[in-house]
């Protein structure tokens, strides 16, 4: 068991990659703090781990409003600890070239993908600093390190997001804090269905999509969550400040 007698604070986690963590890292022995804006969603997923044999609990948060964001965290570090955080919350936007969008979507994508990696970094690591340890997990993208054509907003939000975990790396490593970015390539969650939903045969756009990578196939949620298992255990004790990349090649060639 990876994360046993461990406390998991997971964003969006009612849903695709965040669910598929929450998941996993309950196998793997955690107390799952399953958050989300969706609460049907997000209570569904803690009452299938818990039916499962796991332990896991349901808080409302949305990731954009800091308040609720340090008011969940340090209910949460009272009653339970907080070992680690997941930031995986995230959103798109249509695609569209730059001069195209509108600064309210701009504002949108930012306040989720950027503001609520912020967030959750400033609720939570006045504790893990404190306790001496903690380990943050963010979820960027291959729009981390590759510019999206006609994602603009997108990629400049998980730019920021591998940088600003760079930064917390470097100010929370000399507290035994680690703080890591996964970068998921494209995943099979409703997020990516909403991506093809754009596009005028979005099941071709899907064929298409999976045959520009290597292994010729999308992502499966779980595969992203093996990944941000990994950096969230001890068995990366001593990878920090690190963007792993999870794209079956596709940005190797
Ligand atoms: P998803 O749409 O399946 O799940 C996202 C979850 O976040 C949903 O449950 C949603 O309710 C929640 N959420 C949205 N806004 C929120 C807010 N303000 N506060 C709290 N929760 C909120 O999407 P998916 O694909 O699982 O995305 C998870 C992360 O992975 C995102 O950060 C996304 O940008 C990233 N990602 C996804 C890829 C993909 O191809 N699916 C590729 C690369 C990165």
């Amino acid at each position: 068991m990876r994360l046993e007698d461990r406390t998991v604070v997971i964003t969006g986690a009612a849903s695709g990659i965040g669910r598929a963590t929450a998941e996993r890292c309950a196998e793997e022995g955690a107390r799952v703090v399953v958050t989300d804006i969706d609460s049907d969603g997000g209570e569904a997923v803690a009452d299938a781990i818990e039916a499962d044999g796991g332990e896991a609990v349901f808080y409302d948060l949305d990731v954009t409003d800091a308040d609720q964001f340090h008011a969940v965290v340090e209910e949460v570090a009272e009653s339970y600890g907080l070992d680690v955080l997941v930031n995986n919350a995230g959103t798109g936007h249509p695609g569209a070239s730059l001069e195209n969008v509108d600064d309210s979507i701009r504002d949108f994508v930012i306040d989720v993908n950027v503001k609520g990696v912020w967030n959750g970094c400033h609720a939570a690591l006045p504790r893990m600093k404190e306790q001496g340890h903690g380990s943050i997990v963010n979820v960027g993208s291959l729009a981390s390190i590759l510019g999206l054509p006609k994602q603009a907003a997108y990629s400049m939000t998980k730019g920021a997001v591998l940088n600003l975990t760079r930064a917390v790396a470097a100010e929370a490593g000399p507290y035994g804090v680690r703080a890591n970015t996964v970068c998921p390539g494209f995943t099979d969650t409703q997020l990516l269905e909403q991506y093809l939903a754009q596009r005028d045969d979005p099941e071709k756009a899907r064929e298409e999509m999976a045959e520009e990578y290597p292994l010729k196939r999308l992502a499966d949620p779980e595969e992203i969550a093996n990944a941000i298992l990994f950096l969230a255990s001890e068995e990366a004790s001593f990878v920090s400040g690190h963007g792993l990349v999870v794209d079956g090649g596709f940005s190797t060639c």
